[in-house]
């Protein structure tokens, strides 16, 4: 230790034994006198940047139907999903995230039509990346919408399979990097999926396709709107699982959420995901101290609806509650956020 340090560190002790760091000399709330002071010492900001929309697609022509547990949020065939992906790309998002709503008759146990080259959610990033070439495409991968069970994966037996699984999904995965997609975003939570989608995806030459991983994905019941968005709920069906608690994780465990995240980057993946928000809000801390890749947190849909909910009766206030837990989830360690207010924030942005 260099001599003026010491000295230093010798003075300072010296003011803090009388008390000169403390109230009254120091008074925290200086910095909170009024708007200008505290934008200058803001810790976090959000900027349109920070989101990742997700958006629902259908079949169909004309459509725009609203979801009933997602006030304001709509299922858009192709026609408006093009519409709609111009008004975002000019509010300054940047980021779609695309999940597609399967008719029954095209689902089965396999998820077949996945694999469809002309399926909807092929036809859906063909529609964002003309409509918006750089707008970058993420696309859910995951068996649930195209499985006649609600499962992310094979069902055999009354359980899960995950090898069999993962080798669908690099099927899919690449189908949806042919199609155009930036980045794959594997939702399914199987084991060693990503190291398998990686491999598929550099057989075929997409090396520059991306992978985020949903790594640290819990078996939430905030998931309840969005399968009533895709109609894709585990179906009760005897020797059918009713939850998917097999594969994704207990909402009790921490440690695991470091082991799951550990594994998905050494596998391959670019960027990992904690999902839902706000209850999980330690562990997007606990990756953000131990891992220095970005992460991304999926504010559920559950999320979005309780907040719907709550201001329709007028027992919260629905902008400030809304930018209060957009900034906890950036304050928390997100590089970004999937959310469903992505639009309402940004207009609230000005
Ligand atoms: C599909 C998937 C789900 C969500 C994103 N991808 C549902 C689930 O796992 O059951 C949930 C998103 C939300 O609730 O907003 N694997």
């Amino acid at each position: 230790m260099g001599f003026l340090n010491f000295k230093l560190i010798i003075s300072n002790l010296v003011l803090l034994k009388r008390g000169l760091f403390m109230y009254p000399l120091r008074r925290n709330r200086r910095l909170r006198t009024n708007d200008s002071i505290r934008y200058l010492v803001r810790e976090t900001i959000l900027t349109p940047s920070d989101f990742l929309v997700p958006l629902f697609v259908v079949e169909g022509k004309g459509i725009r139907e609203e979801i009933a547990s997602m006030p304001d949020y709509y299922r858009l065939s192709l026609d408006n999903l093009e519409k709609e992906v111009k008004e975002l790309w000019n509010m300054g998002l940047c980021a779609v995230l695309l999940f597609v709503k399967v008719p029954d008759n095209l689902k089965d146990n396999k998820g077949s039509e996945a694999l469809n080259s002309n399926g909807l959610m092929q036809l859906a990033i063909k529609t964002v990346k003309n409509a918006c070439p750089d707008m970058l495409v993420m696309t859910d991968v995951a068996l649930d919408p195209y499985s006649s069970y609600g499962h992310d994966g094979i069902v055999e037996n009354g359980k899960i399979l995950n090898d069999e699984t993962s080798e669908l999904l690099a099927e899919m995965s690449v189908s949806h990097a042919k199609a155009g997609a930036d980045f794959v975003a594997p939702s399914d939570m199987m084991d060693g999926r990503v190291k398998i989608i990686r491999e598929a995806l550099e057989d075929e030459s997409y090396t520059d396709t991306g992978i985020m991983s949903y790594s640290a994905k819990y078996a939430s019941a905030f998931y309840g709107p969005f399968r009533d968005a895709l109609d894709s709920a585990p179906v009760e069906v005897k020797n059918v699982p009713k939850d998917k608690k097999t594969y994704q994780m207990d909402s009790a465990n921490r440690d695991e959420a470091l082991r799951e995240t550990r594994m998905d980057i050494e596998e391959g993946a670019d960027i990992v995901m904690v999902k839902p928000g706000l209850c999980y809000l330690d562990i997007v801390r606990d990756i953000k101290n131990t891992f220095g890749v970005p992460i991304a947190v999926y504010q559920v849909s559950g999320e979005y609806a309780m907040l719907k909910a709550a201001a329709e009766k007028g027992w919260l206030n629905h902008d400030a509650v809304m930018m209060e837990q957009l900034i906890s989830i950036k304050r928390a360690g997100a590089n970004f956020i999937a959310s469903y207010f992505a639009k309402d924030a940004v207009k609230l942005m000005g």
